[in-house]
C-alpha cells in the first residue's frame, strides 16, 4: 500500500474480531512508531502494551466514572454521556491491544513527538491490515499514579496516546472532512 493510499484510507476502527494480535506485529508497529520526526532527534517516547482483555475491561470501567467525574460537563455532549452512563460500553472497544505512547520529559514538547509517533503507527497498522483508535477517554486513569505504575511509566512521564490496536471486523464508516481553510499563500 503506497503513503497516500493508506493516508486517505484510514478511519478509526472501533469494531473488532476475537484475532489477537501477536507480539511480532506488535513489534514492528512500535518500530513503525519510531521511525517519526522528532526535535533535537530526542525520541522522548516509551511504550507500555496492554493484552490483558481483564485488565482493560477494568480499566474501561474506571476510566468511565473518572472521565464523567473529570471531564468539563458542559462540553460533553449526550451522546458522550449516554456512553459513558452505558455499563456495557468499554471504551477501549473489546480491542485486545492498547499501547499507550508515553511521553519522557526531554526537551519543550515531547508530546508532540509521540503524536507524530501515534500517527506512523496508525498508518502502518492500516497498511498491515489491522484497525487503531486513539482513545482520549482514557487520559484521566492513565494519569492516576496507580495506573502509572502498574504500567512502568515514571511519575515524570506523560501518557499521551493510548491506541487501540485490532483486526477490523468490518470497514470503518467514512468520515468526511471538512472544507480546506486556507489562510493566505502569499
Ligand atoms: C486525541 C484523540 C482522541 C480520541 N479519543 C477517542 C475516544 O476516546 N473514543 C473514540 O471512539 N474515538 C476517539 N478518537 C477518534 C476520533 O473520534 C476520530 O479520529 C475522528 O472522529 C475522525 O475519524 P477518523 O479517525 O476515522 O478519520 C480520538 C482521536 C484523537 C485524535
Amino acid at each position: 500500500m503506497d503513503v497516500k493510499e493508506a493516508i486517505f484510507q484510514r478511519r478509526s476502527v472501533r469494531e473488532f474480531t476475537d484475532q489477537p494480535v501477536d507480539r511480532t506485529t506488535v513489534l514492528a508497529l512500535l518500530q513503525a512508531a519510531t521511525q517519526a520526526p522528532s526535535a533535537v532527534n530526542h525520541q522522548p517516547w516509551a511504550f507500555a502494551v496492554i493484552q490483558d482483555k481483564m485488565l482493560l475491561r477494568g480499566y474501561s470501567d474506571r476510566a468511565k466514572s473518572l472521565f464523567g467525574r473529570t471531564a468539563d460537563q458542559g462540553s460533553l455532549v449526550p451522546e458522550l454521556k449516554e456512553m459513558l452512563a452505558d455499563p456495557a460500553f468499554n471504551i477501549f472497544y473489546n480491542a485486545g491491544t492498547l499501547i499507550v505512547i508515553c511521553a519522557k520529559p526531554i526537551g519543550q514538547h515531547p508530546d508532540w513527538d509521540c503524536c507524530l509517533a501515534g500517527q506512523n503507527l496508525m498508518l502502518a497498522a492500516h497498511g498491515m491490515g489491522l484497525g487503531t483508535c486513539p482513545i482520549g477517554f482514557a487520559w484521566p486513569l492513565l494519569e492516576g499514579p496507580d495506573v502509572k505504575r502498574d504500567l512502568k511509566m515514571l511519575p515524570e512521564y506523560i501518557p499521551v496516546l493510548p491506541i487501540i490496536v485490532g483486526y477490523p471486523s468490518k470497514p470503518p464508516p467514512p468520515v468526511p472532512r471538512n472544507a480546506l481553510e486556507i489562510l493566505c499563500w502569499k
